[in-house]
């Protein structure tokens, strides 16, 4: 695999003792899109401004498509795009303004702005607003505003530190859903950075759980709940208990952990409940067992993170602080 980033056992140290990143590795492969999902305070925005050369580790290496992020700071810069937690477009001025001073920040050359603003402007869904001023457009506007500026120079990996924070559900789902557009048509890799466990679970292909500077566990969604362990099958039958002898063989059907019942309730805990589902009912229908309902409980990125970290994220707090000020710098 072509590895987008490579973080060997960086860390990261504040005012002489503090360890914002405490011995932190991590490989994420190309074209695809990768969620640090932690609390705040974790060490999130450290480690991307780590790998955006923003600032250099205090030990260890970080690379970017194989660039040492100190060494060769320069032609990482080439490579990448960074789109930061704080408001970074200008209110008082259109989207295309904003546009057009980020073309000339990047040293776009002039016969080629319109189009690729136009590009981006259409990535973004942002055309039929393009010459509104910024401070009239909605919080996920302002936020596709903010990424169509990062996509005018087509970066090889995206950054994006907490891309959807204090954005209601559908807008947030419409800037995922034009991230994942552009991300198809340029093989772009994603690396973003959030506290939203549903957003680390819908739109990553591998997530990372990071929790006072170390990363405590990494897999995709799905291998993150397994490793926790036991899913839920539930089951209500049309009939009160079960045999001994049918218990008995329930309890040998492979991947069934524990059987539970409780008059025409009977309970699974079970490695992977999809898996042994089909087979269940197969052994109920034998039977001639009646089954009147199912349900699969499964466990939650938040029983990982409780599981590996041994407390759940605290979203409450710092949230809102965080919306408040980007509203505060909306405004202003
Ligand atoms: N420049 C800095 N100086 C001192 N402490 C810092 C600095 N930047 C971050 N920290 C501290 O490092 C820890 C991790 O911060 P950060 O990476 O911003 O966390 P996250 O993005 O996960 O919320 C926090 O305790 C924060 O206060
Ligand atoms: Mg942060």
């Amino acid at each position: 695999m072509e590895k987008a980033v490579d973080v060997r056992d960086v860390v990261k140290i504040f005012n002489k003792n503090f360890r914002a990143l405490d011995g932190v590795s991590l490989e994420i492969e190309s074209g695809s899109i990768f969620a640090l999902l932690g609390p705040n305070g974790a060490g999130k925005t450290t480690l991307m401004r780590i790998l955006t050369t923003q600032i250099g580790p205090s030990s260890g290496h970080a690379y970017v498509f194989g660039l040492d992020t100190v060494k060769e700071g320069s032609q990482v810069r080439k490579l990448i795009s960074y789109v930061p937690q704080e408001m970074s477009v200008w209110t008082d001025i259109s989207g295309y303004e904003n546009l057009l001073i980020y073309s000339k920040i990047y040293g776009i050359p002039k016969e080629e702005r319109n189009n690729i603003i136009n590009g981006v402007l259409e990535s973004m869904g942002l055309h039929d607003v393009s010459n509104r001023l910024v401070k009239t457009y909605s919080g996920g506007m302002i936020r596709r505003l903010e990424i169509a500026c990062a996509l005018l120079v087509r970066p090889k990996i995206l950054f994006l530190d907490e891309p959807t924070i204090g954005l209601d559900p559908s807008a947030r789902k419409v800037v995922w859903e034009k991230l994942k557009m552009f991300k198809k048509d340029y093989g772009t890799t994603i690396f973003f950075n959030t506290h939203y466990m549903d957003e680390a679970e819908i739109y990553s292909d591998l997530i990372a759980i990071i929790n006072r500077g170390k990363i405590v566990t990494i897999g995709t969604s799905e291998e993150l709940k397994h490793s926790v362990g036991g899913e839920i099958l539930h089951f209500i039958l049309s009939e009160n208990g079960l045999h001994e002898d049918v218990l008995r063989e329930l309890e040998g059907i492979e991947g069934i952990k524990d059987v539970v019942v409780s008059n025409s309730d009977v309970t699974f805990v079970v490695n992977d409940a999809e898996m042994i589902l089909p087979h269940i009912m197969t052994f109920f229908n034998k039977k001639n067992i009646f089954v009147r309902r199912v349900s699969i409980t499964k466990p939650t990125l938040d029983d990982v993170f409780l599981k590996y970290a041994g407390t759940r994220i605290d979203v409450s707090g710092r949230l809102s602080e965080v919306t408040h000020v980007r509203r505060m710098i909306r405004r202003g």
